[in-house]
C-alpha cells in the first residue's frame, strides 16, 4: 500500500475523547521500549511523525494519526517500565485498558515483540488477557536488525510454541525492523487487506 498523507490529529488519555469517526484503527502496544512509536515512523516513512526515545516509557497518551484520509495508526503507551512508580503504572494501565476494551473502531492491535529475547512472560500474559478480551491481534517482532537471523528464527519459534499451548489458530505475525524497513510492506499489506474487506 502506498502512504500518500499522514498526519498527527490528537493526544489523550481517554478512549472516549478519542476521535470521532467511523474508520478503522491500528493500534500498537507493547513493553516500553520495544519500538511502538518507531514503527509507525517506519511505516509512513517519516522520522518523527510518533515521538521516539532510547529511554523507555517516552509514549504516555493514546496517540492518533489519520493515514491516507480514512484510516488510522494509533501508538499507545508501553506496560512493563520497571522504573515507574506505581501510580504512574496505574494510570498507563487504565489509559490502555480503555482504549483497548472500549475502542469500537480498533480494526486490529499489534503485539510488539522484542525479537532479540526468549518469550517474556509479561508480553504472554497481555495476550492471553486479549483473548479473554476477544480483541483482534497480530504480533509484530521488532528490531530484527539487531539480532543473528538464527537468533530471531529461535526466538520467533519460541514465542510461537507458547502461544500454540493456548490458542488453536495463530495469530498473523510478522517480523519487523524499524531501521531497515524490514517487514513494512507486510504490515501495510495486511492492512490494506483488512480495509478492503
Ligand atoms: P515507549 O513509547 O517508551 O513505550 O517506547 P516505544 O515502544 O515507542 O519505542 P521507540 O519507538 O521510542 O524506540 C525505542 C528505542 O528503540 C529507540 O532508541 C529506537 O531508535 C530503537 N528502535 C526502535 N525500533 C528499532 C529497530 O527496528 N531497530 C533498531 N536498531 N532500533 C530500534
Ligand atoms: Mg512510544
Amino acid at each position: 500500500m502506498k502512504i500518500k498523507s499522514a498526519e498527527f490529529v490528537i493526544s489523550n488519555s481517554r478512549a472516549d475523547l478519542c476521535p470521532i469517526h467511523d474508520m478503522p484503527e491500528y493500534a500498537f502496544i507493547g513493553r516500553s521500549n520495544v519500538g511502538k512509536s518507531s514503527l509507525i515512523n517506519c511505516l509512513v516513512e517519516r522520522k518523527a511523525l510518533a515521538m521516539t526515545s532510547s529511554t523507555p516509557g517516552k509514549t504516555l497518551l493514546i496517540n492518533h494519526f489519520l493515514i491516507n484520509g480514512d484510516w488510522y495508526l494509533v501508538d499507545l503507551p508501553g506496560y512493563g517500565y520497571a522504573k515507574r512508580s506505581k501510580k504512574e503504572q496505574e494510570k498507563l494501565s487504565k489509559i490502555i485498558s480503555y482504549y483497548i476494551s472500549q475502542r469500537e473502531q480498533l480494526t486490529s492491535l499489534f503485539v510488539l515483540i522484542d525479537s532479540r529475547l526468549e518469550p517474556q512472560r509479561i508480553d504472554l500474559e497481555f495476550i492471553a488477557n486479549l483473548g479473554e478480551m476477544g480483541v483482534p491481534f497480530g504480533i509484530i517482532f521488532t528490531k530484527a536488525d539487531k539480532v543473528k537471523r538464527a537468533q530471531i528464527k529461535g526466538n520467533v519459534e519460541r514465542f510461537l510454541n507458547r502461544l500454540r499451548e493456548d490458542w488453536e489458530e495463530l495469530p498473523p505475525y510478522f517480523v519487523t525492523s524499524s531501521e531497515t524497513g524490514m517487514g513494512r510492506e507486510d504490515v501495510l499489506n495486511y492492512i490494506e487487506k483488512i480495509n478492503e474487506s
